[in-house]
């Protein structure tokens, strides 16, 4: 039996280490983090982020052998395997600013388990995604002291996306797993490989070196990010061409090498990780003297600024160049659906420039409400979230669709266009509702990447 502590209780250290103890009952884990709230809330029914299947998962585990916690020095002094799931956000100061990966939280956790460890080997898992190489750097901080603990330290990214967090860990496409070239680090990541094979087929799970375990995640969310900057890139010709993206996406995917998935045009794509780990990577080229290689990969980022400033443009000219005054809603906040979470949802930029422009912003969203209104407090002008779509379409000028929540397409669309303003207008971010059917009732719908569908 081995003692596992997780560092950082967020999307990644509570589902992942939950998944983990249902599937390894020989083992303890413990998720420890710095947030008092985070931890009282993992611990109670009323978890600290909504993920479909999650609470089930946490049930079944909580009390028999995964536990929350906020006391970190006695989880690291009892553990023998470290996860340090900490947040690495991108760094808002100082040399590499609005690029770099910012390790403060990292280097913390790293400086903690070398003052608490106690146990002889101690495996420390970076499950954060990190430049490629910081490896080296924890090692260097961990052999820096006159520690009682030997360490190895193991990267094992991971992949899960939100909304489907509980299948990806149940059934991934695979897990990885890097090792120090040596002895104890080969053997640390077979130790590692071991708790997942639990429940996870051998070829599956991948052992490689510890910097092409880092750098593969960095690439995997990059490669992602670029298929839906590709794609929004060409809806904006298709709006020029009267091609259609929805047709386009469908005849390309449809060839095997290119394959059917992310493919879906969009207002943008949002979440804590493509444009960071993006940012991360384009540095990183930078500062391997790799100027080409961090441009290219930077123009991902830049179409997906492009892609919502265009989807913000539009609405402003199909207003007559004037917004002041008038009520725009949103449908949607969360960056994408079956997840509370909101961080760089490109609604927090649209509403920005929509309140630039001083319109009269209404914000709905049926799952991310607390995220939505801290948020919107940060904001300047008329905006807030209200909890029923039809009274936050209520006079409305426009509604703007903005995250694909399954309720959008159930609405009552005659409903809502009883009480908008005239004409009545639909941008569609997600091109997620029946274009025709919406026409037809009257309103003059904004698909992306088509022609738009008016009655003007
Ligand atoms: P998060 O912000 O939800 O959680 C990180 C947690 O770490 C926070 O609760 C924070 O309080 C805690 N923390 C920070 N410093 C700490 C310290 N010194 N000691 C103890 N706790 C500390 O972040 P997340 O979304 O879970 O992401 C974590 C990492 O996983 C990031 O590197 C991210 O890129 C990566 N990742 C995220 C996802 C995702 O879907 N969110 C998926 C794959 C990988
Ligand atoms: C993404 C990756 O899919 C995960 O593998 C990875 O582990 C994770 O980032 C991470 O490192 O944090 P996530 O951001 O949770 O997961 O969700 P995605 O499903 O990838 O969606 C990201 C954004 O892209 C969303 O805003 C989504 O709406 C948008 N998107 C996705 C599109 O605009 N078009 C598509 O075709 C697909």
């Amino acid at each position: 039996m081995s003692q596992i502590t997780c560092i950082g209780a967020g999307y990644v250290g509570g589902p992942t280490m939950a998944m983990l103890a249902l599937h390894c009952p020989e083992h303890n884990f413990t998720v420890v983090d710095i947030n008092e709230e985070r931890i009282q809330r993992w611990s109670s029914d009323n978890l600290p982020i909504y993920e479909p299947g999650l609470l089930e998962v946490v049930q079944q585990a909580r009390g028999r052998n995964l536990f929350f916690s906020n006391d970190i020095p006695t989880a690291i002094q009892q553990a023998d395997i470290i996860f340090v799931a900490v947040n690495t956000p991108t760094k808002a100061f100082g040399e590499g600013a609005g690029k770099a990966a910012d390790l403060q939280y990292w280097e913390k956790t790293a400086r903690d388990i070398l003052t608490h460890a106690r146990q002889p080997e101690v495996i420390v898992v970076e499950k954060s995604t990190l430049p490629v190489r910081t490896a080296e750097a924890m090692s260097r901080i961990l052999s820096s002291g006159s520690s009682h603990s030997q360490f190895s330290v193991v990267s094992n990214p991971e992949f899960l996306a939100e909304g489907t967090a509980i299948p990806d860990l149940q059934e991934p496409d695979r897990v990885l797993v890097g090792g120090e070239e040596n002895v104890f680090g080969r053997r640390a990541a077979r130790t590692i490989a071991d708790l997942y094979g639990h429940w996870i087929v051998k070829d599956r799970i991948l052992l490689t070196n510890v910097w092409s375990s880092e750098l593969s995640k960095l690439v995997a969310n990059a490669m992602l990010a670029q298929r839906i900057s590709s794609i929004n890139s060409i809806s904006a010709l298709c709006e020029r061409t009267q091609a259609n993206i929805g047709e386009i996406s469908r005849a390309i995917g449809m060839d095997r090498r290119i394959g059917p998935h992310f493919l879906q045009a969009s207002i943008g794509f949002g979440g804590s990780c493509f444009r960071k780990d993006i940012l991360h990577l384009s540095y990183l080229c930078e500062y391997y003297g790799l100027p080409e290689v961090a441009d290219y990969w930077a123009s991902v980022v830049r179409i997906n600024e492009f892609q919502t400033d265009r989807f913000f443009k539009n609405i402003l000219k199909q207003q007559f160049n004037t917004l002041a005054g008038k009520k725009i809603t949103l449908f949607g906040f969360a960056f994408k659906p079956d997840t509370g979470d909101t961080r760089d949802s490109p609604a927090i930029s649209l509403c920005r420039k929509l309140l630039s422009e001083h319109a009269q912003v209404r914000v709905h969203d049926p799952r991310a409400r607390e995220e939505t209104e801290h948020d919107l407090a940060s904001m300047e002008g008329d905006i807030a979230f209200v909890e029923d779509p039809y009274e936050a379409a209520y006079g409305a000028h426009a509604v703007a669709l903005v995250t694909q929540w399954q309720q959008y397409r159930d609405l009552d669309y005659g409903h809502i266009l009883e009480n908008m303003m005239r004409p009545a207008y639909l941008f569609d971010g997600r091109n997620h509702l029946d274009h025709q059917y919406l026409f037809n009732l009257g309103y003059n719908v904004f698909p992306l990447g088509s022609a738009p569908l008016t009655h003007l």
